[in-house]
């Protein structure tokens, strides 16, 4: 006798799927017009971003959560990018940061670019320019410093997951760039302001690239712009001096401000 899979096949995909076909198609987080969905979702995002963030192959079970969630939701796309993003800790803590999901260290580092910006009228209209935000990860900074400082702000990064979970998430200014061009895809001299936040103290970022970042960093910054670096290191320091770059009096504890020798970033 002849028997067909087919019915229960249907069935079980059905069963997977409980929503699918009822629900419109989601590309960004806005699409979920349900609050406590986006909640959730972002929940479970984090949770597994946090389980993940500093062994391989750990974070399973949160794993399993999350894929079933955005099956859920037919977003599967925001599990793989979750899953492909190489700095988990940093893009947790920039969701918990975009969304108000979770503790997050970088309100500490905002209060303190409001300081700089407290001290010096000068500072908070190179902040309140155009910005770029080098390692944006998934733009936290990138969109604080838009919504706080009315920056029109870009934030780059090699890693293409997290530029797009931040798209996903609404960060607008984002843009992926070649991990191995170490060129940036600005001319030269446009931006008022460049924020480096933990990222030329990144552990894959060699002396190379660290320099490469540096010259580039110079390079798209206007003459009397300024440079504000979290995390930086001895030997970056030589190298922002030798592209002609020196400290700002201005510098707080979390972030040193680097200008070619504009005195008037100091404080007032
Ligand atoms: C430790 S995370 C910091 C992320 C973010 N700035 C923050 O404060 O949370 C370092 C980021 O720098 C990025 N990165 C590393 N090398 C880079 C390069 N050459 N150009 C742009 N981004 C880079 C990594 O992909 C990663 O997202």
């Amino acid at each position: 006798m002849m028997t067909s899979n087919r019915p229960q096949c249907v069935a079980q995909d059905a069963a997977a799927k409980p929503f699918a076909g009822a629900l419109p198609r989601i590309e960004t987080i806005d699409d979920i017009k349900d609050a406590c969905t986006r909640r959730m979702l972002v929940g479970v995002m984090t949770r597994y971003l946090e389980a993940s963030a500093y062994t391989a192959g750990c974070g399973m079970e949160e794993r399993n959560f999350l894929d079933e969630v955005t099956s859920m939701l037919d977003i599967r796309h925001v599990s793989m990018l979750c899953e492909g993003i190489g700095f988990k800790e940093s893009a947790r803590n920039g969701i918990a940061m975009l969304t108000g999901v979770g503790d997050t260290d970088l309100h500490l580092e905002m209060e303190y670019l409001d300081h700089l910006v407290e001290s010096s009228p000068r500072m908070g209209k190179k902040l309140g320019g155009h910005l770029l935000d080098i390692g944006s990860s998934v733009g936290a900074l990138t969109h604080e410093t838009r919504r706080t400082y009315g920056a029109e702000s870009v934030g780059v990064d090699i890693d293409r997951n997290a530029i797009k979970l931040g798209k996903f998430l609404g960060v607008k200014g984002l843009v992926a760039i070649e991990e191995n061009d170490y060129a940036l895809p600005f001319n030269d001299e446009r931006f008022d302001a460049v924020l480096m936040r933990s990222v030329l103290n990144c552990p894959q970022a060699d002396e190379i690239v660290v320099n490469a970042m540096i010259r580039e960093a110079a390079r798209v910054v206007k003459r009397d712009g300024i440079i504000i670096i979290s995390g930086y290191t001895d030997s970056d320091d030589a190298e922002l001096r030798r592209v002609g770059l020196v400290m700002s009096t201005s510098s707080s504890r979390l972030w040193t401000v680097w200008t070619r020798g504009d005195r008037s970033c100091a404080p007032a």
